[in-house]
């Protein structure tokens, strides 16, 4: 099984660990959308889209890159994001990212999320919401998770 994971991670790399625990898992490279061409996809079984969360949004940058994958070349996906909060019902970002790739002939074969350090804004005064997450709770869960998906290919 070949998987390669894309994730945007810029304010504490808090994304970045959860994508690594995954990665290590499934055997997959990380990569920033600036180090791959969303055509390339074509060549993994499994892919998986991560991003922090701002200003109740997933990262531009990948949501750029989600943009420009081609219909029609879709595998199996997965997505996962790392957030001060968690998902509002009113704004489902996770989810609509995996319609999204729904929508571009993806099978979505699953989703995690887990609270992440946030300094954003006054959060910075009080050493920022969620101190030490992801933590290691958080990453065995993700590791739990990719175990997963791993089982899927066995
Ligand atoms: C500018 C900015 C805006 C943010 N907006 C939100 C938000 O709308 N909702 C939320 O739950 N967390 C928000 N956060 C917290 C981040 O989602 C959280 O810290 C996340 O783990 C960052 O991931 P990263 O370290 O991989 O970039 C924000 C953080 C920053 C820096």
């Amino acid at each position: 099984m070949k998987a390669i994971i894309v994730c945007t991670s810029s304010s504490h790399g808090n994304t970045r660990k959860v994508a690594d625990a995954i990665g290590d898992v499934l055997g997959a490279k990380v990569v920033d959308p600036g180090e791959i061409s969303p055509v390339e996809l074509a060549e993994y079984d499994l892919v998986g889209f991560g991003s922090g969360v701002y200003f109740m949004a997933l990262d531009k940058r990948l949501r750029a890159f989600v943009d420009a994958v081609p219909e029609g070349q879709g595998c199996e996906a997965f997505v996962f994001a790392t957030s001060g909060m968690s998902e509002p019902s009113f704004r489902p970002y996770l989810r609509n990212l995996g319609d999204q790739l729904t929508g571009k002939g993806y099978e979505l074969v699953g989703g995690f999320a887990c609270r992440g350090l946030d300094t954003m804004g006054p959060l910075a005064l009080i050493g920022g919401l969620n101190k030490g997450r992801p933590n290691a709770e958080d990453l065995t869960s993700a590791r739990g998770f990719a175990e997963q998906l791993r089982a899927r290919f066995d």
